[in-house]
């Protein structure tokens, strides 16, 4: 079992997992199905994907404005997909239990302290001191309720009005409204309003219309951690399948995709919808037999394959695997995550990525799809609502000497809120040409 961490008290270790045993789902194995059902969609090339959110969650950032904030500028991406593509996007974050990193290496340097990895606030703690990082399962405890708290709110925002259509103007935060983009945005918004007056003038009652008012947002996030994953997975007295009440969709990593090992054994035995991410080394073979593990029934919407190639390798390594998936009959949703294959360390010292190589694995990622003739399914990113300066580039050229202005992340680098308006913008572009 690869990525798993050395517990040093396998006693508190087992209290952990037993106190989460019995605790509540986070979430419902109907909605998982739901999910499923609109993961399918995306496969018959009839919806896209939108799944986006912190690298990974923290423990010290649990408030709700930062909550908040990321909604917003999810929602607002959303409104520019469907308004400019006419498709329905699927909103899936990486929230409410996005808490365990893999790790490329069990200890990493700090300045010149070497130090046992940070892999998550769910086992230890990014603090740079040796007993900061030793693993707690209590951390488990405080995942689990953190969650529940996220969650909540993100069931109150998107279910209680703020998500509601009318309040689309309401989603564009100040520092992004005066941007091009987000003047850009306000013309999609205005158009979004004339055609609501439209609606009702034409006497369609508004107020009944759910669509309008509510939102179906989904979580997700990496299942690494094993062990809270399996203390959260409930038999569903329905149907008697198994499910992990953890999180509506989970993935598995790039690190953790071998065939043989637990975390794909696990995954195949719950009945969420799953990712799997795939590097630029992944062969046709692999891809081939991960359907067939976690998919075998080749039930729509149950896989999404999530490829992070980095722009320069993407037109080599993606187009064999689209291909032997096609010829396969697997219904799989190809999901570009332009954010993993693209990190680079800044002369300045931090880990981060440039907008432009951002934008250019989306470019390719449609035009191989284009060309294959299968769909785009969507888009997986790391993001955040703040105005942090974590990417490079982008419309208000973040450079290397700003990163250190506001660059809060506790892993990988994110990008800001307009960072993140304008990548949509440009994927709408591609998603439905003009
Ligand atoms: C992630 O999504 O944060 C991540 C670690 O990705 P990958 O497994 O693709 O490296
Ligand atoms: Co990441």
């Amino acid at each position: 079992m690869v990525q798993q961490p050395d517990w040093p008290d396998l006693g508190a270790l087992d209290r952990s997992l037993k106190r989460l045993a019995g605790l509540p789902p986070l979430v419902f194995a109907g909605e998982a199905r739901s999910l499923t059902a609109a993961m399918a969609r995306v496969c018959e090339g009839k919806a896209f994907l939108l799944q986006a959110g912190d690298c990974a969650e923290s423990f010290d950032d649990a408030g709700a404005n930062s909550i908040r904030d990321k909604l917003k500028v999810i929602l607002q991406m959303a409104a520019v997909l469907t308004y400019s593509s006419g498709v329905p996007v699927v909103k899936v974050g990486r929230i409410a239990g996005q808490f365990a990193k893999p790790r490329s290496s069990n200890t990493e340097m700090v300045g010149d302290l070497e130090l046992p990895s940070f892999r998550g606030h769910i086992i230890n703690d990014d603090a740079p001191d040796p007993s900061s990082r030793v693993p707690d399962p209590e951390r488990m405890i405080a995942a689990y309720h953190q969650s529940a708290q996220t969650l909540n709110l993100v069931r109150a925002f998107t279910k209680g009005g703020f998500a509601d259509l009318r309040q689309v103007h309401a989603w564009n935060q100040a520092f992004v409204a005066s941007s091009t983009e987000g003047q850009r945005y306000e013309t999609i918004a205005a158009g979004i309003d004339a055609a609501l007056r439209f609606m009702s003038a034409c006497g369609i009652d508004l107020s009944t219309s759910t669509p309008i008012h509510q939102v179906d947002f989904w979580t997700s996030h990496e299942a690494l951690l094993l062990g809270y994953e399996e203390a959260l997975t409930r038999q569903d007295t329905l149907t008697g399948d198994y499910y992990d009440c953890s999180a509506h969709m989970l993935w598995i990593g790039e690190r953790t995709r071998q065939l043989d090992h637990a975390h794909v054994e696990f995954l195949r035995g719950v009945k969420n919808p799953l990712g799997c991410k795939l590097g630029p080394t992944s062969t046709p073979e692999e891809a081939l037999a991960l359907c067939e593990a976690l998919n075998p029934e080749r039930i729509p919407g149950r896989l999404s394959l999530i490829a992070r190639m980095g722009a320069g390798k993407i037109e080599t390594a993606l187009p064999p695997l689209v291909t032997a998936i096609r010829e396969s009959g697997h219904p799989v949703a190809w999901i570009c995550d332009p954010c993993h294959g693209n990190t680079f360390t800044a002369p300045s010292g931090p880990k981060t990525r440039d907008w432009d190589n951002v934008l250019t694995e989306v470019e390719h990622f449609f035009a191989i799809h284009r060309s294959l003739g299968t769909w785009p399914g969507g888009l997986h990113l790391e993001l955040t609502g703040d105005n942090v300066t974590e990417c490079l580039g982008g419309s208000d050229k973040v450079l290397d000497q700003h990163l250190a202005e506001n660059y809060t992340t506790i892993c990988d680098p994110r990008l800001n809120a307009r960072q993140s308006l304008d990548l949509a913008f440009r994927a709408a572009e591609l998603l439905h040409p003009v």
